[in-house]
């Protein structure tokens, strides 16, 4: 059981933050929930104290002999604040200490996760950027809004992610992570592609996607500015920004303009090798035998490696069966060669029911490294063999 403390700021999202609240607390947490005064204006005490089974105080006037503005922080293994609002930011950033949650903010002694949520307008404010500049370079895990509707008919950056996504994050920064990726910038290309051939029909692969967004949860979780490019039919990943795309030119466009501002480029997504020469404006009717023309698509991951900026690492996926021509290593050394990448994941991948790859929550793989090495990361969660990639890129980006 850990100790968690939710701040809870004056925003319209307070409302997601009582699923929160449920989330953690019925996984077994001691939460103590610390609202603003304003908060309470969108969410009142009862809830909080309903829901935690503890009183709920904003300010540092109430049990004092037990001295919560000190004793809350000190004693926390996580402080995650849902929403954060722009104001909240600003006092956390400049230290002040008005408030029973602002004061917790500057006893804790364990991870903080800030999840900010206001209009896109306030976000993008160059105060509200610098404070949050300023809460990172301290170590503070700012979690990035996700995009979206916003409190009226307006959308844009600035929503609270899901409260799904964010006890996710709060687990993870539970376990300890490393804020190894902390100031990176990192692009992931997930699922499978889809060529159509009509509005209705399209050729695609088995990929689900999963080991890609698990790629981008676990870097976020690391720290890192993440944008995932996916294909995927996948819930958005808190902290990420996630752009869609449908087919490999698609994603070719997306990964190629994203990459080039980033450290590390990771080609998980299951790019299709071909598209329909030609793609019909109206649905195609049957008739007795079909020839499909098909032509090939770029290699994304080979022109990644063209415009690569120094000191950018770039890993590609290679999901292998073996011939006879060679088993599944020998085809991923090749790979890696042919595609002049840093690191190549190679997974086996078989017929139903083979334990890795695809649309399963579970991966076995040698990650086969540019300088001759090869590291095998054993059967485990999908996470696992993120975290394991993401050490290995970690080890190769520049001092930031
Ligand atoms: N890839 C890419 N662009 C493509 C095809 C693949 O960037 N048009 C990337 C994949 O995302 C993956 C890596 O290249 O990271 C290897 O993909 P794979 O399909 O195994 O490679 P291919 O070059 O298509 O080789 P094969 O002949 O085995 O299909």
């Amino acid at each position: 059981m850990s100790r968690v403390v939710l701040g809870v700021a004056g925003g319209i999202a307070a409302y997601k933050a009582v699923e929160l609240l449920r989330r953690l607390t019925e996984s077994g947490h001691d939460v103590t929930v610390v609202p603003t005064r304003a908060a309470l204006e969108f969410v009142g005490a009862p809830t909080w104290s309903a829901l935690s089974g503890k009183p709920v105080r904003t300010d540092v006037w109430t049990d004092v002999h037990e001295v919560p503005h000190v004793r809350l922080g000190q004693e926390a293994d996580l402080v995650v604040v849902a929403p954060a609002t722009a104001d909240l930011l600003a006092r956390a950033a400049h230290g002040l200490a008005d408030d029973l949650l602002t004061n917790v903010l500057l006893t804790a002694r364990c991870p903080v996760v800030l999840a900010p949520a206001m209009h896109t307008e306030m976000w993008e404010h160059p105060a509200t950027q610098a404070n949050v500049a300023t809460l990172r370079s301290r170590g503070v895990q700012v979690v990035e809004p996700a995009v979206g509707r916003l409190t009226g008919k307006d959308s844009g950056k600035g929503r609270l992610p899901d409260p799904e996504a964010l006890y996710d994050v709060a687990n993870r920064a539970l376990s300890g992570r490393p804020q190894d990726l902390a100031g990176r910038r990192v692009v992931i290309s997930a699922g499978g592609t889809r060529e159509h051939l009509d509005p209705v029909r399209f050729l695609g692969n088995r990929s689900s996607g999963k080991q890609g967004y698990a790629l981008a949860r676990t870097a976020a979780a690391r720290g890192a500015e993440v944008v995932l490019v996916s294909s995927a039919q996948l819930p958005d990943p808190a902290g990420v920004t996630v752009r869609r795309v449908t087919s490999a030119l698609e994603l070719h466009d997306a990964v190629l303009a994203e990459g080039k501002a980033a450290d590390a480029v990771v080609m998980a997504a299951a790019v299709a090798d071909y598209r329909p020469v030609e793609r019909l404006a109206t649905k195609r009717k049957k008739t007795d035998t079909l020839t499909v023309e098909l032509v090939q698509n770029p290699d994304v991951l080979v022109e990644l490696v063209a415009q690569r900026k120094p000191g950018q690492v770039l890993v590609g996926f290679a999901a292998e069966t073996g011939d006879a021509d060679g088993d599944v290593l020998t085809h991923g050394r090749a790979k890696l060669a042919r595609k002049g990448c840093d690191l190549l994941v190679v997974n086996e991948v078989g017929e139903a029911g083979h334990p890795t790859g695809f649309e399963g929550d579970v991966n076995a793989a040698t990650v086969l490294a540019a300088d001759g090495s090869a590291h095998d990361v054993p059967l485990g969660s999908k996470d696992a063999l993120a975290d394991a990639v993401w050490d290995l890129v970690a080890a190769r980006l520049p001092e930031g």
